[in-house]
């Protein structure tokens, strides 16, 4: 069987081993989340740099021997991964950073990161003969699940709060799953789904829940080292919610070192809002995890209770990284300038990476020739209101040359 490289599900607390057989999520003994072991002898003899190089499919699919998967032969027809990474030289300019690159995430198929977590759980859900999948989510996992399951017409079960933005609402629905609204927080939604799994055996995504998202996310770190011709930045960022992007992105960088491809690791920064901060304030207490009363307007990172907090901590504090807080409004005027800077449009939890850019750039902690990596994980048009609130307003004339020149003569700009 073709999943030899896969040696099981390790537990991420009492380092508990298991089968894929004994357990589809989480710890038998202690019910923590659990990561995928690898064979990485087996993965070395099906993909290297140089075979990469040879490689025409510029999908997440070009590293396949990475996955937990038996074959390909059940992929959803979506172009997923390989977005574009941008030497943001604009951008990177007035914060004094010569080498700031941007990965413009939202340029997936829902628009935002989590079609790389989509992916390869809903690959692995069908592999496992799952009737149908389902999950919670603040909005972009639910937009990306509908948005992958309907392409291959599977069927999907969604749980997001009542407050999720009318965009990613839309996607859902247009995409076709079913939505269940829950009068509720992102918390609870993500609780009655598990309950839902538990009592009716639905397969569930769940972040954190379901290891196999980390393994979708990781993907990001093979495109960042492979576009930067396989050097390894010194410095990732990454907005932080439930921790499992960050907790991904980590899993990708230590799968590249242990499979011989790259021979060091990147320090990750990991930035929320003040306002959501049960991971930043739990690195700052040395790994205890809290739940706290989460308020931010970068509703995918409004998070009370991080569904993979425990691993984030360790990506952050393993990488010799940082746990950045910036407050809602640095966020907002993140979104103007990363738009202005390099072209490109992100949501309020998208561009929060780019906030924690300048937040350590302010403190000193970035060298001026640091190789620094934001991600933005999200598209600005998930949530234009947030995005109105920092762009100014346009002017507003009759149809009228006269009017025109009026309004250019005040400007001043009338050549
Ligand atoms: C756009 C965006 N950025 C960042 C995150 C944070 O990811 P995580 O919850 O895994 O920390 C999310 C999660 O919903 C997201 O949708
Ligand atoms: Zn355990």
């Amino acid at each position: 069987m073709a999943l030899q490289h896969v040696l099981g599900l390790k537990c991420t607390v009492c380092g508990r081993e298991h089968t894929l057989k004994e357990t589809r999520y989480t710890c038998t003994a202690c019910q923590s989340n659990t990561e995928v072991i690898y064979d990485y002898e087996i993965i070395k003899k099906k993909i290297n740099r140089k075979k990469l190089a040879r490689n025409r499919d510029y999908s997440v699919w070009r590293y396949a021997p990475f996955y937990p998967l038996a074959s390909l032969k059940l992929i959803p027809p979506q172009q997923i991964g390989w977005t574009p990474l941008y030497h943001a030289v604009r951008l990177g300019g007035p914060i004094g950073l010569a080498n700031l690159y941007i990965k413009d995430d939202g340029r997936n198929p829902s628009a935002s990161f989590k079609d790389r977590a989509s992916s390869v759980a809903l690959v692995r859900a069908l592999e496992d003969k799952a009737k149908l999948i389902c999950g919670a989510s603040t909005g972009n996992a639910a937009s990306s699940l509908s948005c992958l399951t309907g392409g291959i017409g599977f069927r999907a079960i969604i749980f997001v709060p009542q407050s999720a933005p009318p965009a990613k609402i839309a996607q859902i629905m247009a995409f076709g799953a079913e939505i269940i609204m829950v009068k509720g927080n992102y918390d609870q939604a993500f609780d009655l789904c598990l309950q839902a799994t538990a009592e009716f055996g639905w397969y569930n995504r769940n972040t954190g829940f379901n290891p196999f998202t980390r393994e979708g996310k990781k993907s990001c770190s093979f495109e960042i080292c492979e576009q930067l011709g396989w050097k390894v930045p010194d410095w990732v960022f990454v907005s932080v919610g439930d921790g499992n992007i960050i907790s991904g992105i980590w899993k990708g960088f230590r799968d590249l070192k242990a499979a011989g491809f790259i021979d060091r690791l990147p320090k990750l920064a990991g930035v929320q809002s003040a306002q959501s901060s049960a991971i930043a304030d739990a690195v700052a207490r040395g790994g205890k995890l809290i739940p706290i009363r989460a308020n931010t307007i970068a509703d995918s990172i409004s998070v009370d209770l991080p569904r993979d907090g425990a691993m984030a901590v360790r990506a952050i504090t393993e990488s010799g990284g940082a746990a950045v807080k910036v407050d809602d409004q640095e966020i907002l005027e993140a979104i103007g300038t990363v738009a202005r800077g390099c072209g490109v449009f992100g949501e309020p939890a998208g561009v929060t990476a780019y906030a924690g850019v300048e937040a350590l750039a302010k403190q000193g902690k970035l060298k001026a020739d640091d190789v620094c990596v934001a991600i933005i994980t999200g598209n600005g048009l998930k949530d234009v209101a947030s995005a109105a609130k920092v762009a100014g307003s346009p002017s507003i004339i009759e149809p009228t040359m006269d009017e025109l020149r009026k309004l250019y003569a005040k400007s001043g700009e009338r050549k």
